[in-house]
């Protein structure tokens, strides 16, 4: 059996459904997003007698949350040696605290709320295969030890394969992040708090109260605080400081011993790898390929390499999961988490979204009910860039003009003698009588057509055939085939066209 984009942990892990938006509901807070952040924040608000609503356009969990392979670990891709060199050594070791203070908030749930989430600590590697990467990775085993952190350089890494060495960081930890999710989310719901799924929120505005706008209605809160990964209104100069990359996972059932660890190497991009088990038993999750949103043409090759890669240094396994998600990458890498006034918002996690969304969840928390937080200065959403940063913030945006030079001159150079040759399951951008449409063609031979043109901020999106998806290279947002958004910022559908199909031949059942 091969199952396709699924999650292994959405295969294994029943979520109980929410009721949608009540109109005319008011609470303290209100928490657009039910992935880790906005759930630990409302848990923790609502421990501290404030009544949380949270708002979640599909269902808990389905989020990015419901996409990782929930490493919990102090190791950051940002590296403790660089974050000393660009902010401070006072920063990574602030850094350092947050990552750790982040998994034992998680541990104390889990303890405290009695949550089998099959929570468990074990040791982190980050090695390399390359024998020019050694240097490297010994200085960043110094920087994590100046930055407080159980770690070493070790020459033998407890992988079935050779290896040059790596840090190895002590009591880093796994879980099932949907077990643990639903179990937060069961406890929100009532005296005068909830969760709302299926709500899209459509827009958010401040005052006294702030008044959230949804397409089951209107609610209005004292706080609102934006925990969709990445902000949906307002906070405008996070989503240029943000850049979005699509990251793929594998889920192999596997049997037998396997090494004791969570393991990272030093490739660009590079490779994940960890076990996990569930009630359909043990799991072995290996991600990587990534790439910048819209930017890969063949996004099945990247399932392809990774299974590649994970067969050459694990064997051949039956592959029975595999999924992809969005990473928000800083641009001078740490997150970016607070507010002012009454709207707060927590992004730029890079690959440590479950501990750094708990973190952005813990710091949001102490701000609305003005607690002093140790994290909050260093994380602050307006800070000014780190030294060096300002190279990447050019780097990274400049797809945001070049996407739209690009796709403007492509659409003059199409003919609309191509319009509506679309194979089935296939998504092409074609001209007919001048008029751009993202036309896709489903498995019964339907054409669907809609605007190329991204809501956000006007980039025109791409075609992801592994997922089939339209994603807008400029800042991560991603749409389904009939327009509805799946990834933000933006936070509008994409238009729909009627389209005549003039070719009736592709409408016919295909011949396999
Ligand atoms: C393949 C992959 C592997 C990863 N591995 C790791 C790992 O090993 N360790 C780690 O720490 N991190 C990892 N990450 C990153 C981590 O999973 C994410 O950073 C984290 O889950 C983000 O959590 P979140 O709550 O901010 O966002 P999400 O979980 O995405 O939650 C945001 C929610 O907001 C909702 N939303 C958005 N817009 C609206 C709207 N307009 N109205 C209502 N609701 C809305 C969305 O539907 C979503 O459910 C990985 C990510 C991927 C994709
Ligand atoms: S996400 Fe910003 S223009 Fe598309």
């Amino acid at each position: 059996m091969e199952q396709k984009n699924v999650s292994l942990w959405s295969a294994t892990a029943p979520s109980p459904l929410f009721e949608s938006l009540r109109s005319g509901t008011h609470v303290d807070v209100a928490i657009i997003g039910g992935g880790i952040t906005g759930l630990t924040a409302a848990v923790l608000l609502k421990e501290r007698g404030k009544r949380v609503a949270v708002i979640e356009k599909e269902r808990i969990g389905s989020g990015e949350s419901g996409n990782t392979t929930a490493h919990l670990t102090e190791a950051i891709d940002a590296r403790y040696s660089t974050i000393a060199r660009t902010f401070s050594k006072e920063a990574a070791r602030l850094a350092a605290d947050a990552s750790r203070s982040s998994i034992n908030q998680i541990e104390s749930f889990v303890q405290r709320l009695n949550i089998n989430c099959r929570f468990k600590r074990l040791p982190g590697y980050l090695y390399t295969e390359k024998r020019s990467d050694i240097a490297k990775l010994k200085k960043e085993a110094q920087a994590a030890t100046e930055a407080g952190l159980a770690v070493k350089f070790i020459e033998e890494i407890p992988l079935p394969f050779a290896t040059r060495g790596g840090v190895r960081f002590e009591s880093q930890a796994q879980f099932h992040p949907r077990e643990y999710l639903v179990a937060l989310a069961k406890r929100i719901p009532g005296d005068g708090s909830f969760i709302f799924e299926n709500t899209h929120v459509t827009s958010i505005k401040e005052g006294e109260p702030c008044e959230v706008e949804s397409q089951k209605g209107p609610l209005t809160a004292d706080f609102v605080f934006e925990a969709t990964n990445i902000p949906i209104a307002g906070f405008i100069s996070l989503n240029l400081k943000d850049a979005a990359y699509r990251s793929y996972a594998l889920g192999y059932r596997v049997e037998g011993e396997h090494p004791e660890g969570m393991f990272w190497d030093t490739e660009d991009p590079y490779h994940y790898t960890r076990w996990q088990e569930t009630d359909q038993g043990t799991f072995l999750i290996v991600g990587g390929a990534d790439h910048k949103v819209g930017k890969e043409e063949d996004t099945e090759g990247c399932f392809e390499r990774l299974g590649e890669y994970a067969t050459e240094k694990f064997g051949s396994h039956p592959l029975r999961y595999r999924w992809s998600g969005q990473i928000i990458e800083p641009v001078d890498g740490l997150p970016y988490i607070g507010g002012s006034g009454k709207m707060f918002a927590s992004t730029g996690y890079a690959g440590q979204g479950m501990t750094f969304g708990t973190v952005g969840a813990m710091i949001v928390a102490d701000l609305i009910t003005r607690r002093t937080n140790p994290w909050a200065d260093l994380f602050n959403a307006n800070r000014l860039h780190a030294r060096g940063a300002l190279k990447d913030f050019i780097k990274e945006n400049v797809d945001f003009p070049k996407a739209i030079i690009a796709d403007r001159v492509l659409s003059r150079d199409v003919k609309s003698k191509e319009t509506l040759d679309v194979s089935r399951g296939e998504g092409k951008i074609i001209a007919v009588d001048g008029k751009k449409m993202a036309c896709y063609r489903d498995d019964s031979g339907r054409l669907h057509a809609i605007s190329p043109v991204c809501t956000h901020m006007k980039c025109d999106v791409h075609w992801n055939g592994a997922e089939r998806t339209w994603d807008c290279p400029c800042h991560g947002s991603r749409f389904k085939t009939d327009g509805a958004v799946i990834n933000g910022p933006a936070k509008q559908p994409l238009e729909k066209f009627e389209v005549i199909d003039v070719d009736p031949t592709l409408r016919e059942p295909s011949s396999s």
